[in-house]
């Protein structure tokens, strides 16, 4: 089969987005499957497999990709963040009817939004960070005590702040408001920060892979750290069988509430009270670093063999 693997992008995770394409490249079977590569160039230009520039603007560009990506038997988008997995190459394979793994537009439209996962989650009895919404209408903002400041729709932890005194705010709320223009504050939760990814298994069925603990010596896991190698994976990490059991139906309920498909990676953070949701993302990172390729790895789940069950759960 052939396989586009589209990455890059336009957003704060293009380099990231970069990565993970590369090794999805990379781990794809070449037994089963030719890898396609097309780019997305930050000023939103495409690049084609033999990183030519296909058409002199994004219109273009994007009409010679979807030449492209109708030749192809699935598409694997490995773009990270807005205009990528918000949905929005998903919804382009979906208007051109194109198998595409992962989660369907509406379900990456709605976990891009940190501000309506969080509303999803609470309404299926998922309990998040207690949190507000701040545009710059609502500037300046009254400082309430330690808090997280994000953009509503980024990932990779870029735009984050942990903000603990009044003096601190209007900065990282400026800093988040440069990456959206819709910012979450949300109150610090202390926890164990813990990973579930959900797959839809098309030997299985929808099912959790085991959790993994993120564990540093000191710090935030923050954009540094998710991509230096400096925090430790555990996994799977130490859990009582009611934590793992909780964790779990947790991740499911979310996922299924948002319309989640192939796969995503649900993170949490494990407090005495139980699982608080973070975030949800429909496109995790797929680098050697990062965790889901890890997770599916330690129940002896390899790289390729991860992305034939992701491809071969894409409906036709
Ligand atoms: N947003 C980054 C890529 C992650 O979830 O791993
Ligand atoms: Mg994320």
């Amino acid at each position: 089969l052939w396989v586009a693997v589209i990455g890059g992008g336009q957003n704060c995770e293009r380099e990231v987005s970069l990565a993970s394409a590369a090794s999805v490249r990379a781990a794809l079977d070449p037994a089963r499957y030719v890898a396609v590569p097309l780019t997305i160039r930050p000023d939103g230009r495409w690049l084609g497999p033999a990183e030519q520039l296909l058409g002199d603007t994004p219109a273009t560009g994007l009409a010679a990709a979807l030449g492209v990506l109708a030749g192809c038997d699935v598409v694997l988008p490995v773009v990270h963040g807005p205009r990528g997995e918000d949905g929005a190459l998903a919804a382009l394979c979906e208007l051109a009817g194109i198998p595409c793994a992962g989660s369907p537009m509406r379900a990456g439209a709605l976990a891009m939004d940190k501000w309506v996962t969080k509303l999803v989650a609470e309404a299926v009895g998922v309990p998040t960070a207690p949190g507000r919404l701040l545009t710059s209408a609502d500037l300046p903002a009254v400082f309430t005590g330690p808090v997280v400041v994000k953009p509503v729709a980024a990932g990779s932890s870029f735009g984050v702040r942990l903000v603990e005194t009044a003096a601190d705010f209007e900065p990282a709320l400026r800093a988040a408001l440069e990456l959206d223009d819709r910012v979450l504050v949300e109150q610090v939760i202390h926890g164990r920060e813990i990973d579930v990814a959900v797959l839809d298994d098309p030997d299985f069925g929808r099912r959790t892979g085991p959790p993994l603990e993120i564990v540093l010596d000191d710090g935030l896991f923050d954009t540094t750290a998710k991509y230096d190698g400096s925090a430790t994976f555990r996994i799977p990490p130490q859990l009582t069988e009611k934590e793992s059991g909780e964790l779990s139906q947790a991740a499911l309920r979310v996922y299924d509430a948002l319309g989640c498909h192939g796969v995503a990676r649900v993170d949490f953070f494990l407090t005495p009270d139980g699982p608080v949701l973070n975030e949800v993302n429909t496109m995790p990172g797929m680098t050697a670093a990062s965790q889901v390729p890890k997770m599916f790895g330690a129940e002896g789940l390899g790289y390729s063999e991860f992305l034939d069950r992701l491809i071969r759960a894409t409906p036709g």
